[in-house]
């Protein structure tokens, strides 16, 4: 079965065809990073514009490349929430008119549910029940995947996403928009002992997260150094950084994975490519015997070949939207369609 699918929740405008959910035909991505970098930030507005000029073209180059005809489309896939509310919409859109076009199901899907089935592209072996670390530039969730359809939350951020707090902390030290890569870079042969920085404990549910406080100390410090004019190291800054994040991830998803009994740990989303944080889930994972999937860096960001293949299991589980379907800026995992 080959499904269409659309991707625009932020800053990248995808298109793939994905066959049986778990093969990419084609993966067509165009990110507005560097349209946004000056900004230091994603500016919705231009995000919504930049998907309404990008999304046709990127859809005859995937078809093209994916080699088939429009007849050979058996649905369509989108991603419908949770995102910037005016980019959602592009992709909402443009999706419901190519399966109208078509003639063919369209079939929403969330978009951390698509993070999540990145890793059944990567891993044609994986099958649920797994745990899920979810960590992406608008998300941090801890998640038991009990089937394809079937998700509950242990959960979630209480405030900042693990990657707003990468890109927040790049912001200060004047690193470029997106943050977690230059940071990544910065802190490889740093020393992650130099800073000590805040790991939150979120009283009445141990899986619950928080990064404003590490954000905010991050701040400071830069803050109080410039003003006494004092030289910080840069690479052991961001190293001590990272390993905060890692330590308030890291830990908590081993533990969630053991008392779920579950054998297979899965870690998801853009954060998902830092190297640190992949090196502690290695390490991790075989000190305690659980089987490690993270996806390859290109799978990690957003991409459409995700949506097409989280779009097959929900088509699976009966899960169709009408002509009404609407984007939203926030949706709960196991929000329902069917
Ligand atoms: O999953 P994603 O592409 O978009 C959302 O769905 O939000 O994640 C983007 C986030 C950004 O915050 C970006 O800085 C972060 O992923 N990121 C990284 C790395 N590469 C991207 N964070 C840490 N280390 C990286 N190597």
């Amino acid at each position: 079965m080959k499904i269409l699918a659309f991707e625009s929740t932020c800053d990248e405008t995808a298109v793939a065809v994905v066959e049986d959910g778990r093969t990419i035909l084609t993966d067509q991505i165009f990110s507005q990073a560097d349209l946004h970098a000056v900004y230091g930030g994603v500016v919705p507005e231009i995000a919504s514009r930049c998907h309404v000029e990008s999304i046709s073209l990127l859809t005859e180059r995937a078809l093209e490349k994916a080699g088939i005809t429009r007849e050979e489309i058996d649905a369509v896939a989108v991603s419908y929430a949770p995102g910037l509310i005016g980019a959602v919409l592009v992709g909402v859109n443009f999706a419901k008119a190519a399966a109208l076009a078509l003639g063919v199901p369209l079939v929403p899907v969330h978009h951390i549910r698509g993070h999540i089935a990145a890793n059944y592209l990567a891993y044609p072996e994986l099958e649920p029940p797994f745990l899920c670390l979810a960590i992406s530039g608008g998300n941090t969730l801890l998640i038991d995947v009990k089937d394809y359809t079937d998700m509950e939350i242990l959960g979630q951020t209480r405030d900042d996403a693990a990657g707003e707090c990468f890109d927040k902390t790049a912001r200060v030290l004047g690193l470029p928009y997106p943050g977690g890569k230059p940071i990544d870079e910065l802190s490889r042969g740093g020393d992650d002992t130099k800073y000590s920085f805040p790991i939150s404990h979120i009283e009445g549910n141990p899986y619950d997260m928080s990064f404003s406080g590490l954000k905010t100390a991050v701040i400071n410090l830069v803050h109080n150094a410039a003003q006494k004019g004092e030289e910080l190291d840069r690479r052991a800054l961001a190293a001590s950084f990272t390993k905060a994040v890692s330590d308030s991830l890291v830990p908590r998803a081993i533990a969630a994975a053991k008392e779920k009994r579950r054998a297979r740990l899965v870690v998801a989303g853009g954060v998902a490519a830092n190297s640190r944080i992949r090196a502690d889930f290695q390490k991790a994972a075989a000190e305690n015997g659980l089987e490690l999937f993270i996806p390859p860096l290109r799978l990690c960001g957003d991409n459409g070949a995700m949506i097409g293949a989280q779009g097959y299991y929900e088509y699976l589980a009966g899960v169709r939207a009408g002509s009404d379907l609407n984007a939203f800026a926030t949706m709960d995992l196991n929000a329902s369609f069917s």
